[in-house]
């Protein structure tokens, strides 16, 4: 084993990687499965981007989410100007960023109070809300499927379930959207403490007034006499509110996109609605809509597809390349809503696997089969070859997807 020959100083994740991701993990993953990378602002980075590799990085207890350690290397690594993401401390404590004890901790609290009870009984508010939205497209000739469609539904859904004022919804999408985007430290460090300072009124608010929503149950959850405490409460609120705003979104919109690329996949489901779970399923294997990535940071050295990382690194596991990795999927470029694309690695796997995720699956089988019964001969407004992709790591959705919706 070596670590010298994986070391290589190619950049990742810069503008020109992004454009063209799944190339780029395939060259990666055909080279060197497990390659030593730099990050555009000097970071390295290993990149695991094999399925097998990949599923068993995420369930592997020596490689940790605690944030701090992975702060530690960035500072190592970058001048203190760089142009690294800020965020405010009392955000980022979340469970996402923890190791057990403390995950587990975490996350057992959480997990009585988003129950799939709660989560099913959605159902019916999802598809009202779907069915709003797909009235007002009705009425225009042209629409932007991402403001249209694509973005109010994930974002009225979990802002009604964790109880979200109306009043508020817009800021919370402005707010997320300069914390995900912005290279400007300064403007994501003033979303962070105008979103913490929210959070912490709507809890005292919830506190006076308990309501029947998530927020309330997270409030009174306990758990052999533990519970959150309010710094926790903030942490976790934030971190459900941010990833149920951003991804389900480009789940939706990056499957579209695909399903207007091969118009016999459109013709497919619009034939036999009842693909759409498969469909959901495949559109999350092709193009997985947030994290075509996932930090981890080796606690110890870590011996990985034929080199040994050291301790102390930053790891990142390609959830997207290992999704089209074709020891695991035959054919992994061809996206077929009828192929069995269980396994895939989209919501991650082990002890942080998405909590959200029945609730991202239930919301992009209603949003689909919503467009396909209402619009069954949508169609694309311009090229879908030239589709321009946000540039995020952390993303993996479009800027717009202008579409005609047409009737039968
Ligand atoms: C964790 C993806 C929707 C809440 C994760 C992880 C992935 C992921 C890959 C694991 C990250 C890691 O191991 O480092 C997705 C995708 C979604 C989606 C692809 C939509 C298509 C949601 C929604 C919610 C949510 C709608 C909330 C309502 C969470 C939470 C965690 C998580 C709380 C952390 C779990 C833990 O640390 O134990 N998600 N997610 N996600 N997701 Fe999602």
């Amino acid at each position: 084993m070596s670590t010298t020959e994986a070391h290589t100083e190619v950049p990742v994740f810069d503008a020109d990687f992004v454009h063209d991701l799944h190339a780029r993990y395939a060259e990666i993953r055909d080279a060197t499965p497990v390659q030593r990378m730099v990050t555009p602002n000097g970071l390295p980075v290993w990149v695991i981007t094999r399925y097998a590799d990949a599923r068993a990085a995420l369930a592997d207890p020596r490689l940790s989410k605690e944030v701090t350690r992975i702060r530690d290397v960035i500072a190592e690594n970058l001048p203190p100007d760089s142009d690294h993401r800020a965020f405010d401390e009392s955000l980022a404590s979340h469970m996402l960023n923890m190791d057990p004890p403390d995950h587990t901790r975490l996350r057992k609290l959480v997990v009585k109070a988003f129950t799939s009870r709660r989560v099913e009984a959605l159902r019916p508010r999802i598809e009202q809300i779907t069915a709003g939205l797909l009235d007002d497209m009705a009425e225009k000739s042209e629409v932007d499927l991402l403001d249209a469609f694509a973005f109010p539904l994930p974002i009225q859904v979990i802002s009604e379930l964790v109880g979200v004022d109306e009043s508020r919804r817009d800021d919370f999408r402005a707010w997320t959207n300069t914390l995900l985007d912005a290279s400007d430290r300064d403007a994501a460090g003033a979303a962070a403490v105008a979103m913490a300072q929210y959070l912490t009124e709507l809890i005292e608010h919830k506190r006076r007034q308990p309501a029947d929503d998530l927020l309330t149950a997270l409030i009174d959850s306990t758990e052999d006499q533990d519970r959150l405490s309010d710094k926790e409460l903030i942490a976790m609120v934030f971190l459900l509110l941010v990833a149920g705003h951003e991804t389900t979104v480009n789940l939706i919109a990056n499957g579209v996109l695909h399903l207007l690329r091969d118009p016999d996949q459109w013709a497919a489901l619009r034939a036999d609605p009842d693909l759409v779970a498969g469909a959901v399923e495949e559109m999350l294997r092709f193009d997985g809509p947030v994290m075509h990535g996932t930090f981890r940071f080796t606690a110890e050295p870590l011996p990985v597809g034929g080199v040994e990382i050291p301790a102390g690194q930053i790891v990142w596991v390609g959830l997207a390349a290992a999704n089209r990795d074709p020891e695991q999927f035959p054919e992994p470029e061809r996206f077929d809503i009828t192929r069995d694309a269980h396994g895939h690695l989209a919501f991650g796997h082990g002890i942080h696997f998405c909590l959200g995720a029945q609730l991202a699956r239930l919301e992009a089988q209603i949003a689909l089969r919503g467009l396909v019964e209402r619009f069954p001969n949508l169609t694309a407004a311009g090229s879908l070859d030239d589709a321009q992709w946000r540039f995020s790591t952390l993303i993996h959705g479009l800027r717009a997807l202008p579409v005609r919706p047409t009737g039968g």
